[in-house]
C-alpha cells in the first residue's frame, strides 16, 4: 500500500503561522509524525508541499497509477478550488480530507469545501491526529474494496 499526503499553502509554516490556531509544531514534525504511523502499520508513504493550486493538480494527475490513496489538506484552496476537486475526481483515488483546525466553527468561509465532494471523510480539529484517522481510513478502505 502506497499513499501520497499533500499538504497545500501555507503549511510548510507550521509552527510559525498562527500557533493558537495551528499549534507549535512544524511542518518537518508532521511529516515524520505521519511517517513513523505509516511505517507501523508497513505503508509507504510520500510527501508534498506547494503554495500553488496548479502544482497541486499536477501532482494529484501524477499520483494515477502509483499511489493507492490520497491525503489532502488543501488549507486553503479547499474553500476556494474547483481544479483540486476536478482532479481528484479525475484520478478517482480514494481520498481523505484533513484540516489541522476545526473548520467549521472559524470564519463562515471555512465551513464551505470544494473538495470534500471528491472525499471518503473528513477529519478536522484533530491537530496531526487527523492525518493519523486518515491513514487508519484509507488503510481500511482499501481492504474492504480489496484494494490491497
Ligand atoms: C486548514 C484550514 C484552512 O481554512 C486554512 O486556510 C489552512 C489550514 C487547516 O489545516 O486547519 O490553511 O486547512
Amino acid at each position: 500500500m502506497k499513499i501520497l499526503v499533500i499538504n497545500g499553502p501555507n503549511l510548510n509554516l507550521l509552527g510559525l503561522r498562527e500557533p493558537d490556531i495551528y499549534g507549535n509544531s512544524s511542518y518537518e514534525a508532521l511529516v515524520s509524525f505521519v511517517q513513523s504511523v505509516c511505517e507501523k502499520e508497513g505503508i509507504e508513504v510520500s510527501f508534498y508541499q506547494s503554495n500553488h493550486e496548479g502544482d497541486i493538480v499536477d501532482c494529484i494527475q501524477k499520483a494515477y497509477g502509483i499511489y493507492d490513496g490520497i491525503i489532502i489538506n488543501p488549507a486553503a484552496y479547499t474553500h476556494t478550488s474547483i481544479a483540486i476537486l476536478d482532479a481528484l475526481k479525475a484520478v478517482s483515488l480514494p481520498a481523505v480530507e484533513v484540516h489541522l483546525s476545526d473548520v467549521e466553527n472559524r470564519e463562515e468561509f471555512r465551513r464551505i469545501s470544494y473538495v470534500s465532494g471528491a472525499c471518503i471523510t473528513t477529519y478536522a480539529g484533530l491537530g496531526f491526529e487527523g492525518y493519523r484517522k486518515a491513514v487508519f481510513c484509507l488503510k481500511q478502505y482499501l481492504f474492504e474494496n480489496q484494494k490491497i
